[in-house]
């Protein structure tokens, strides 16, 4: 059965603690980023992507954007952390 999926971007593992948070609580299997084949992307229904945010973006954000004709069937949620409360959002488009 399809199932979801969370991929992480991490640098001190801040967003990998949420990444980590987040797999647990949906039952999901994660992944770091760097250990991801966008080939696995058809094994999950629902994909979440997780990155810092780093002034002009999301931190690894490319693996969605590069792969959204891939995704056009799926799920995707996208979180991102950082130091500051965050009033723009940004697009993945
Ligand atoms: C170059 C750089 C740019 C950053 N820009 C932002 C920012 O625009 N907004 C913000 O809230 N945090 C910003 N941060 C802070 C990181 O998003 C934050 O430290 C995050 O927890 C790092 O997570 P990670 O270690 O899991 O990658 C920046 C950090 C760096 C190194």
């Amino acid at each position: 059965m399809l199932q979801t999926v969370v991929i992480y971007r991490s640098t001190s593992g801040f967003t990998k603690k949420y990444a980590e948070w987040i797999a647990k609580e949906c039952n999901a299997d994660i992944y770091d980023a760097k250990e991801f084949s966008v080939q696995q992307l058809s094994d999950y229904s629902t994909i979440i992507f997780g990155g810092s945010l780093h002034a002009v973006g999301i931190n690894g954000i490319k693996l969605v954007k590069q792969n959204l004709p891939k995704l056009t069937d799926k799920k995707i949620v996208v979180f991102a952390v950082g130091l500051h409360r965050q009033k723009k959002v940004f697009s993945v488009k």
